[in-house]
This record gives structure tokens, C-alpha cells and sequence, in this order.
């Protein structure tokens, strides 16, 4: 499963990627709200670190203005993957964005109807946002098995990325289901590394390993 960074913080995808485990970025105009500079900019930079996959969204609602921010932001780096809306003027978009070859993720996606659209309209990845879903009272994975099997049934190859991420078991559940991608906040990124065994175990090694030194 391949693991993306679920914001637009340059220091936590600067520290993540150095650890070898991130394969991409999702930004959304909230993420990018909370860190200063320029938009472009803030894109361009986490595209030379990750090089790999950066979704950054439009704001356009009408399929003409979706497509022309798409070209502009696509000429920022190669990496640069854009993120729709899951409207109709949106599938329209992720249709004219496959015929021009550029990378598309279909955002906000809350039920496999949606997903299925954005797969036969072309989408490269398609987010099912699953905290969301559970906030309100449903089963969030429910929405990516579905989808999985959906994407199996037809031979789509449009990936799905876990979205909405809200706990370290989102991701074993994710990687279980056979997810492609997971976008983690950079806390529950953290959390993934961490057991209380492996801080209690390490420090009994460390503590016997001081009994051995002065021998
Ligand atoms: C996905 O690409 C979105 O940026 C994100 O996962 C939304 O998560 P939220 O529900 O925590 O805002």
C-alpha cells in the first residue's frame, strides 16, 4: 500500500520523507489555508521533496474553469496530480483531464455510485473520505470495500486513496481491504510507529546492555 501525507506542512513532509516511507502528498484549500506562502509555491516545494504524486485542488465549480486551473497547476511539476470535486461539472473535468494526460483525484467521494463515476470518467485516483462518513454515524470502510470490488469487477485502473484519515487502525483496515493508497495526517503517521512494548523493551535492552559495558 502506498502511503501519502495528508497535508501541506513543508517541515512534517520534509521529516516523513526522509524516513523513506511516504510516496506522496494530498493538499485541499484547507490544508493549504493553515501554512503560509503561495499556493504554487507551497506545491512546487513539497513536489521536489516527495517526488512522487502531489494532488493539489481547484476551486472552480464550472468544468471550462476546473480544466484551465488544472493546466496551470500541472505546469507547476510533473508530480502535480489535481484534484476535482465529485460534482457533475467534475466528472466532466476528470473526463477533458484524461484526454489531455493529465492526473486527476476525484475528492470528496462519499458512496461507491460516485466512485464508479469517476472511475468510467477516467479518474487516476479517487478519494473516499471514510472519517467523514464515520462521523456521521456510518461505516467508512464500507465505501472502500465497495469500491474495491467494484474497480476488481470491471477492471478500472483507477486507485483508491483512503481519505479522511482519523486513526492508526483506518490504516491496518485500509492496507487489510487492499487500498492502494492511504493519505495520513501527519499525527496518525506518527501513532503508526509507536507501541509501548517496543519503548518498554528497548529500555530493559538498554538498561541490561549497561551492566554489560563495564565488564
Ligand atoms: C483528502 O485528500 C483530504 O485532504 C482529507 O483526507 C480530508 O480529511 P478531513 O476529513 O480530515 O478533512
Amino acid at each position: 500500500m502506498k502511503i501519502f501525507l495528508d497535508t501541506a506542512n513543508i517541515e512534517q513532509i520534509r521529516e516523513a520523507a526522509a524516513l523513506g516511507c511516504v510516496d506522496g502528498v494530498t493538499t485541499n484549500p484547507t490544508l493549504i489555508s493553515r501554512e503560509s506562502g503561495k499556493f504554487e509555491d507551497i506545491i512546487r516545494e513539497i513536489c521536489e521533496i516527495v517526488q512522487g504524486p502531489v494532488s493539489a485542488e481547484v476551486v472552480s465549480t464550472d468544468a471550462a474553469g476546473m480544466v484551465e486551473e488544472a493546466k496551470k497547476l500541472a505546469a507547476i511539476h510533473e508530480c502535480v496530480v489535481i484534484k476535482i470535486p465529485m460534482i457533475k461539472e467534475g466528472v466532466n473535468a476528470l473526463r477533458q483531464l484524461k484526454e489531455l494526460g493529465i492526473p486527476t483525484n476525484c475528492t470528496l467521494v462519499f458512496s461507491s455510485n460516485q466512485a464508479l463515476l469517476a472511475a468510467k470518467a477516467g479518474a487516476t485516483y479517487v478519494s473516499p473520505f471514510i472519517g467523514r462518513l464515520d462521523d456521521a454515524g456510518h461505516v467508512g470502510m464500507d465505501l472502500v470495500r465497495e469500491t474495491l470490488a467494484i474497480y476488481e469487477n470491471y477492471g478500472f485502473d483507477t486507485e483508491v486513496i483512503v481519505a479522511s484519515v482519523r486513526s492508526p487502525l483506518h490504516a491496518v483496515e485500509a492496507a487489510v481491504e487492499g487500498a492502494h493508497v492511504i493519505t495520513l495526517p501527519y499525527g496518525v503517521f506518527e501513532k503508526m510507529f509507536k507501541h509501548p512494548f517496543t519503548d518498554k523493551g528497548l529500555a530493559a535492552f538498554l538498561a541490561d546492555w549497561e551492566k554489560v559495558k563495564g565488564r
